[in-house]
């Protein structure tokens, strides 16, 4: 790793998975693989977030939320609002997961909307991007991609972090080979330096997500503009994820 390089961050998304003993057991193996060279956020969903928070209390490991309401409370049945994830020891939160695109209709304006409240709270967005097969298929990736990055971003330049999440390649096992991932992310960094400046856009870390595992993880952060993943799958396996954050470590 070069001395310059931004520190690796790897933040697992557990997405719909775990009861509140899973949840337990997996921070107790994972606390024990000892000192990490990455920083490493969970995103649990709401029911365990008091439980992740509690087994992760005195570790550097941070704790994000999935979602968030742009409101801080009010009539919005089954929503979780900034203020709620705060008080719940959160640090981070999704903003704009392709699911949460696909499965509930969010659009680009909303997830601007839960990235200002997010900021609101001192939460950190981070904030996924991400085409289809068939708009990559269609040679439409980069028109996607800015749109959603300079949609979110309207929400100011503060502190937020950036996923390239190409929905092919979540939960298929069809890795975006690094070179195809290189290519996304050093699209958005230039995209950054256009919207923030040189400097802030250097200092983003733009994390990869789709089908991450240990086998094709070292080869993807080797990549200059990738600092670290988001990872789904694999995450849920304390081994699996300890292996592919060692990996952000390693100098190939
Ligand atoms: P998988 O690692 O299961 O492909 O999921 C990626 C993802 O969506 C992380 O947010």
């Amino acid at each position: 790793m070069s001395p310059n390089r931004r520190r690796p961050l790897v933040g697992g998304n557990w997405k719909m998975h775990f009861v509140r003993d899973d949840a337990q057991r997996f921070c107790e193996t994972f606390l024990a693989g000892g000192a990490l060279p990455a920083d490493v956020v969970l995103f649990p969903s709401f029911p365990l977030l008091a439980t992740v928070a509690a087994a992760l209390e005195g570790s550097e490991v941070g704790l994000g939320g999935q979602d968030i309401h742009p409101d801080e409370k009010g009539a919005h049945t089954g929503d979780v609002s900034g203020l709620q994830l705060v008080d719940s020891g959160c640090t981070w939160v999704l903003c704009g997961h392709s699911e949460r695109r696909q499965d509930h209709d969010e659009s680009d304006d909303l997830v601007r909307q839960k990235a200002v409240a997010a900021l609101r709270y001192g939460l950190t967005p981070l904030i996924c991007v991400g085409e289809t097969q068939a708009e990559r298929q269609a040679g439409r990736t980069f028109e996607v991609l800015e749109r959603q990055l300079r949609a979110a971003l309207t929400a100011g330049p503060a502190t937020f972090t950036l996923a390239y999440e190409p929905i092919w390649a979540i939960g298929t096992g069809e890795t975006a080979t690094p070179e195809i991932a290189q290519e996304a992310h050093a699209f958005l960094r230039g995209l950054l330096v256009e919207m923030l400046d040189e400097n802030a856009a250097e200092a983003k870390r733009i994390l990869y997500g789709g089908s991450v595992n240990p086998q094709n993880a070292a080869e993807l952060i080797s990549k200059p503009d990738l600092d670290g993943f988001l990872v789904g799958g694999a995450s849920l396996d304390p081994e699996k994820f300890l292996a592919i954050i060692r990996s952000c470590g390693s100098d190939s």
